[in-house]
C-alpha cells in the first residue's frame, strides 16, 4: 500500500503513477533529503516530540538508507512517487515501524522546498568557483599579452585600436557581475522552509530555528504559505545562469570569429577543438559553438519555470514539481561549459602579428587625427569634416593614413606637423586613452589589479 493509501479504495492507474512520479529525476536530491531529515529528527528529539531512542534509530537508519541509495543498492520505486516517500519507505524497511515517526510535524511540501534550497545553495557556490576560474584564465591571457594591440569594433566594423588585454578584461568584469549576482542570491536561498508543514504550520511544538541552525541556514522563511510556494530562488538561479550563458555565448562568438582564417587572431588549442569526418584540413571550434548553442536551453529553462509559476494560487501545487529538471539541467549545462571554458581560454594562442596587421591596415586611427587637429585649434566638427575628406581620398587611392606624406596632410590642414606620424601609430593611439577604464596600458594594468582584488575579496567560502 502507498504511504498515503488509507483513504483510497483502488490502486492508482499505472499511467498516473508514471506521469505524476518524480523519482526518475528527483533521486538527485537524496543526499539533501536525508540531510534535512537528520536535522528534523534531531529537532524532534530535542523538543521531546519523539523519544530519544527512536530518534537515534531513525538517524542511524537514514544514514544506511543514504549509503544504499548512493551505492545504487536501494530500490527506488515509481509507486512511491518521489525521493521523499522512497526514503521514508526504505527507512521503514530498514528499521521497522518506528521509521514512521520521522514525518511527524512535517510535510513533503516543506521538505521538497528544503531539498531544493540545499541543492541550490551548493550549485550556486559551485558556479561561483567555476566562473572565477574562467575569470582567472582571462586575466592570465590579459597579462601574458599585455602589449598586444587589436582592432576594437563597433557594428563589427573596425573602430579604434584596443589592447587585447582590455578586451579580455571586459569579460572579466562581466563575469564579476555574475559572481556578485550569485553571491547576492545566497541571501535569499539560505533560509529554511522546514516547519511550514503542508501550508499552515504544525501543531507540534517544533523549533524551526534549531533546524535552520543545524543546516547552516541564515534563518527561517517567515511565512509558512510563502515557505512552501516560493520558487523565486529557482527562478533567480535560472536567470543568473541565463546571464552567465549570455556572457559565455558572446565570448564564444568572438572565439569562433577570431579562430577563422578570415580573422586569424587566435588559435584554439588542439585539445579543445575537433575535426571533420570528411574534410581532413578542418579544425572546428565545436566547444565554443556548443556553449553558444546551449545558451538556448538555459533561457528555455528560465522561461519554462516563470511560466509554470505564473498564475499558481497559494500554496503548494503539483505544477511546482516542474522546478527540478530545468534547475538540474541548467546547473549541469553551466558546469560543463565553465569547466571547459577555463581550459580553453588558458590554452588559446594569441596571434599578435595578425592583430597588428589588422590594426595597421585600416582607418581606426581616424579619430586620433581628428583629435590631433582639435588640439591644434580646429573645432571638433571642422576637424571631423576634414578627416572624413582625408579618409575618403585615402580609400580611393588605396592608402592608409600613415601612408600620407607631411605635404599631403598639409593639403587638408596646414596645422599638421611632423609629430602627426607618431600620433597616428597604433601604440600611441592606444596609450592616448589613458583615462580610467580606457585602453592605455596603464589603465588596463589598473583594471587587472582591481579585478584581482575583487576575485580575492569574494566571500563564497562562507557557505
Ligand atoms: N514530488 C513533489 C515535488 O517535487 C514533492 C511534493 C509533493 N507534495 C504533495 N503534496 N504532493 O513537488
Amino acid at each position: 500500500m502507498k504511504l498515503w493509501g488509507g483513504r483510497f479504495t483502488k490502486p492508482t492507474n499505472e499511467l498516473v503513477d508514471e506521469y505524476t512520479s518524480s523519482i526518475r529525476f528527483d533521486q538527485k536530491l537524496a543526499k539533501y533529503d536525508v540531510k534535512g531529515s537528520l536535522a528534523h529528527v534531531a529537532m524532534l528529539k530535542k523538543c521531546d516530540i519523539i523519544p530519544a531512542e527512536d530518534a537515534e534509530q531513525i538517524t542511524e537508519g537514514l544514514k544506511k538508507v543514504l549509503s544504499k541509495i548512493e551505492a545504487g543498492e536501494a530500490e527506488l520505486s515509481e509507486a512511491d512517487e518521489d525521493i521523499h516517500m522512497n526514503v521514508e519507505r526504505l527507512l521503514i524497511e530498514e528499521i521497522g515501524p518506528v521509521g514512521g515517526k520521522l514525518h511527524t510535524g512535517r510535510s513533503r511540501n516543506d521538505q521538497v522546498a528544503l531539498d531544493m534550497r540545499l541543492y541550490a545553495r551548493e550549485a550556486v557556490s559551485e558556479l561561483i568557483v567555476l566562473v572565477k576560474s574562467v575569470q582567472q584564465a582571462l586575466i592570465g591571457q590579459a597579462k601574458a599579452n599585455i602589449d598586444v594591440i587589436m582592432p576594437g569594433y563597433t557594428h563589427l566594423q573596425r573602430a579604434q585600436p584596443v589592447l587585447f588585454a582590455h578586451h579580455m578584461m571586459a569579460y572579466v568584469f562581466m563575469f564579476q557581475r555574475d559572481v556578485e549576482r550569485l553571491e547576492d542570491s545566497l541571501k535569499r536561498v539560505n533560509k529554511s522552509p522546514l516547519g511550514a508543514g503542508a501550508l499552515a504550520g504544525t501543531t507540534f511544538p517544533i523549533d524551526r530555528a534549531f533546524v535552520a541552525e543545524q543546516l547552516d541556514f541564515d534563518g527561517i522563511c517567515e511565512n509558512s504559505l510563502d515557505a512552501v510556494s516560493d520558487r523565486d530562488f529557482v527562478v533567480e538561479f535560472l536567470s543568473n545562469g541565463s546571464l552567465i550563458g549570455t556572457h559565455l555565448s558572446r565570448l564564444c562568438e568572438e572565439l569562433v570569429q577570431w579562430s577563422s582564417a578570415e580573422f586569424n587572431f587566435v588559435e584554439l588549442d588542439d585539445s579543445y577543438t575537433t575535426g571533420s569526418s570528411m574534410m581532413p584540413q578542418k579544425k572546428n571550434p565545436d566547444v565554443a559553438e556548443l556553449v553558444r548553442g546551449k545558451t538556448g536551453r538555459l533561457y528555455g529553462n528560465l522561461i519554462g519555470m516563470l511560466t509554470t509559476l505564473k498564475g499558481l494560487p497559494l500554496a503548494y501545487n503539483k505544477d511546482m514539481q516542474e522546478d527540478k529538471e530545468g534547475m538540474f539541467d541548467s546547473h549541469e549545462t553551466l558546469k560543463g561549459a565553465l569547466q571547459l571554458f577555463a581550459g580553453m581560454i588558458a590554452s588559446m594562442e594569441v596571434n599578435k602579428e595578425s592583430m597588428y596587421k589588422a590594426v595597421s591596415n585600416d582607418y581606426s586611427n581616424a579619430t586620433d587625427l581628428a583629435d590631433y587637429l582639435v588640439n591644434k585649434g580646429l573645432t571638433f566638427r571642422e576637424s571631423h569634416a576634414v578627416v572624413g575628406q582625408v579618409v575618403l581620398n585615402c580609400i580611393q587611392a588605396s592608402k592608409y593614413l600613415l601612408d600620407l606624406s607631411l605635404a599631403e596632410f598639409k593639403q587638408y590642414s596646414d596645422v599638421v606637423e611632423e609629430d602627426i606620424f607618431e600620433a597616428l601609430k597604433p601604440e600611441t593611439v592606444v596609450n592616448a586613452r589613458a583615462a580610467a577604464g580606457g585602453t592605455a596600458k596603464n589603465s588596463v594594468l589598473d583594471q587587472i589589479e582591481k579585478a584581482e582584488q575583487l576575485l580575492e575579496s569574494s566571500d563564497v567560502n562562507k557557505v
